[in-house]
């Protein structure tokens, strides 16, 4: 890309935007959908734990990395290895970062079309009256019949496809600086109903104090990959973020921050949910259906249950929302530079391309479920593909890039500002992207595509 084109360069205009951007894109339904259920299969305050120490100790360098190749390249996931390496090797990360770009925008779509629908669900009062049975059919009967599911998935594609047309600026800075504060007053809202709950106080037992006996391989294994998962790495989305930051953006200062927001929205998220499972006795370890299945049976028992659960399905919609912009701003970035499409078309061909993969994983819940591969249906592929195969083996490779061929001077540079302020320990960060990173990295991505077992 040329310098003049750099400078026309669509990009953040502020430090805010920039938290509410990167931090609109971790806090997703990761947080609030994928988080408690394995913190409840995994044993609650053990899990969280592990947890934590590897978003310090690998999500926080991996996000630091991913943000100094984007802003020094100022260019897509694809240009900015071209740009920074001599050898094409490196391009397969911007290769795999579009490829996991659809794997996940497609399972991730399925999801936030359900969103929808149970919006409308808490908003037309519809789990009242029902019992466990009837609520368990009644998610069943939808997620797997054909037309709604994929006119919803349609219609969320159309939302993302629309704020990411806008553009940095006026598109997704601008609509996560509002999605974001209102995100965190609808979490805070339901906090304090579940925490007022008689009973609620074993939910927050649960979550917080840890029984180490419950640590397993798996635990540590989930925790890694979610730790990926959650803050969005491996994928080039913050490359391509970082990459519209300007240069008085500390990018040390914003990682932390961006990380320290993601997982208090999935603590405050696993506040909001323990209480009201623990309150009225259900099993914290049911996996995905708990949001769509468990919470419903119990929104009619809670004081303000039924603004709870629209509160609680709207939270779940705009969080996935955010998180998608910045999915697709990954293939759109993409096209558009390397192709020298507009943005136009390039935002509506790729919205179009995903629409028809994600229709492929919705409707791999109902028509399509007899079709198999090793066991796992199209969704379940995607989501494997993406999160046990593509994000690690991406976040890997980032944090060797930073840590082993990218120059000092330049790591330097970015991390300092051009020397306008202090690095906090570079001998530490550099250990941590040559070394401990990577290697649990590729332990865990061993263990997880079944090579070896832990
Ligand atoms: N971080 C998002 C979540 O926790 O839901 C999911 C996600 C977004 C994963 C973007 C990967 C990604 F590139």
């Amino acid at each position: 890309m040329t310098e003049i084109s750099k400078a026309k360069r669509d990009g953040f205009s502020s430090k805010f935007g920039v938290i509410a951007a990167a931090a609109g894109s971790a806090i997703g339904l990761g947080n609030i959908w994928k988080f408690p259920y394995i913190a409840g299969e995994n044993g609650g305050g053990a899990f969280l734990i592990i947890y934590l120490v590897f978003i310090v100790l690998i999500g926080l360098p991996v996000m630091m990395s991913e943000f100094i190749i984007g802003r020094k390249a100022q260019q897509n996931v694809f240009g900015a290895f071209r740009s920074l390496s001599k050898t094409g090797f490196w391009r397969i990360i911007g290769v795999m970062g579009v490829l996991a770009a659809f794997f996940i925008l497609s399972f991730y779509g399925t999801v936030a079309g359900w969103t929808i629908e149970y919006i409308y669900l808490a908003i037309s009062d519809s789990f009242a009256g029902k019992d466990a049975t009837e609520i368990t059919t009644m998610f069943s009967d939808f997620s797997t019949s054909t037309f709604k599911p994929l006119a919803l998935q349609l219609i969320f594609m159309g939302i993302t496809a629309f704020i990411v047309l806008r553009g940095i600026k006026k598109g997704i800075e601008k609509y996560t600086k509002i999605l974001m504060p209102l995100l965190l007053l609808i979490i805070i809202y339901l906090d304090i109903t579940a925490l007022s709950l008689d009973g609620g106080m074993d939910g927050l037992k649960f979550l917080f104090q840890p029984d180490f006996s419950k640590i397993t391989p798996k635990c540590i294994i989930d925790a890694l990959g979610h730790s990926f998962f959650t803050l969005s790495l491996g994928m080039g989305v913050l490359v391509t973020y970082a990459s519209y930051f300007k240069s008085d953006i500390n990018l040390t200062k914003t990682s932390i921050n961006v990380a320290a927001a993601d997982t208090i929205i999935a603590l405050l998220a696993g506040i909001a949910i323990f209480p009201v499972v623990f309150a009225f006795n259900t099993e914290p370890g049911v996996g995905p259906g708990l949001v769509f299945v468990s919470l419903p049976n119990i929104f009619e028992l809670i004081p303000g249950g039924y603004i709870f659960s629209i509160f609680f399905f709207l939270l779940l919609a705009l969080a996935a929302l955010t998180s998608s912009i910045s999915i697709l701003e990954v293939v759109v970035a993409y096209l558009s530079e390397e192709t020298k499409m507009s943005r136009k078309k390039a935002t509506l061909l790729s919205a179009l391309a995903i629409s028809i993969t994600g229709a492929l994983a919705t409707l791999s819940m109902g028509v399509l479920s007899d079709f198999k591969i090793f066991d796992k249906n199209i969704f379940d592929i995607f989501d494997y593909l993406a999160s046990n195969v593509l994000l690690p083996l991406g976040g890997m490779l980032i944090s060797l890039f930073v840590g082993w061929v990218l120059k000092r001077s330049i790591i330097e540079d970015e991390l300092s500002n051009y020397g306008t302020n202090k690095i906090v320990s570079i001998k530490i960060f550099i250990f941590l992207v040559r070394y401990l990173a990577p290697i649990s990295i590729l332990i865990v991505f061993l263990h997880g595509v079944g090579i070896i077992k832990l």
